[in-house]
């Protein structure tokens, strides 16, 4: 069954609890967005420290939409991160290669992402080298953004085919509409945001984008 896994996409720490504590019942993990106000100018809660308080049994990947995560992932290799994801938009290889080695020894997931904009190829010099690949639906940026659902499918379909093992997370634009196309195209992973927290009945949500 694939994964569904909520994407906290807010301010400030004391509202990514809330949000951790709403969705715990019904995931193993969450998905924290972290801008740096450059790579994309909406902001949102980035102060890693404030992980060493965080209590919960999830897992928790962090989403750095950030313009220089080969640098400032080291903030981020603490025991309440299990994954990091960061964007090959805001890393040479060279530097890729650095984020890559410095998650592998702290014993970290990798996890790769790509904008609306950027073809899937930029992927492929990674496949094998990264745990997970996020093809992003939207601009980094908020939740509820409206996607260009076609070309993502497309993209994940491509990245299926170009490495069926790889782990493919789809993350915006996921909704109970859009959901079951990423799926048939190749995704494992189904991040939601909007679709989730906007719900009046959370747990009917996930049910359905896991159906
Ligand atoms: C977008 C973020 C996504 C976003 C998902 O830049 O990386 O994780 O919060 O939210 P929805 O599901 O509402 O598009
Ligand atoms: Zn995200």
């Amino acid at each position: 069954m694939v994964e569904i896994i909520p994407s906290i996409n807010v301010p400030t720490f004391e509202k990514a609890q809330a949000r951790i504590a709403k969705v715990e019942p019904y995931v193993s993990w969450c998905h924290l967005d972290v801008t740096d106000g450059i790579f994309s100018a909406h902001p949102t809660w980035r102060d890693p420290r404030d992980l060493t308080t965080l209590k919960t049994k999830l897992n928790v990947e962090a989403h750095l939409m950030i313009t220089d995560p080969d640098t400032a992932v080291s903030q981020w290799l603490i025991p309440s991160v299990q994954r990091i994801i960061a964007h090959l938009e805001s890393m040479s290889n060279i530097q890729c290669l650095t984020f890559i080695q410095k998650c592998r020894d702290a014993g970290k997931e990798i996890g790769l992402a790509i904008n609306p904009d950027t073809p899937w190829t930029a992927f492929e010099p990674w496949f094998g080298k990264a745990d997970l690949f996020l093809p992003l639906g939207v601009p980094p940026g908020a939740s509820g953004q409206k996607p260009d659902w076609d070309m993502i499918v497309g993209k994940i379909a491509a990245i299926r085919q170009a490495c069926p093992s790889c782990i493919i997370e789809a993350d915006g634009g996921v909704n109970q509409d859009t959901a079951a196309s990423a799926v048939a195209a190749g995704a494992d992973i189904l991040v939601a945001g909007s679709v989730i927290f906007d719900a009046p009945d959370i747990a009917q949500a996930i049910a359905i984008l896991q159906s």
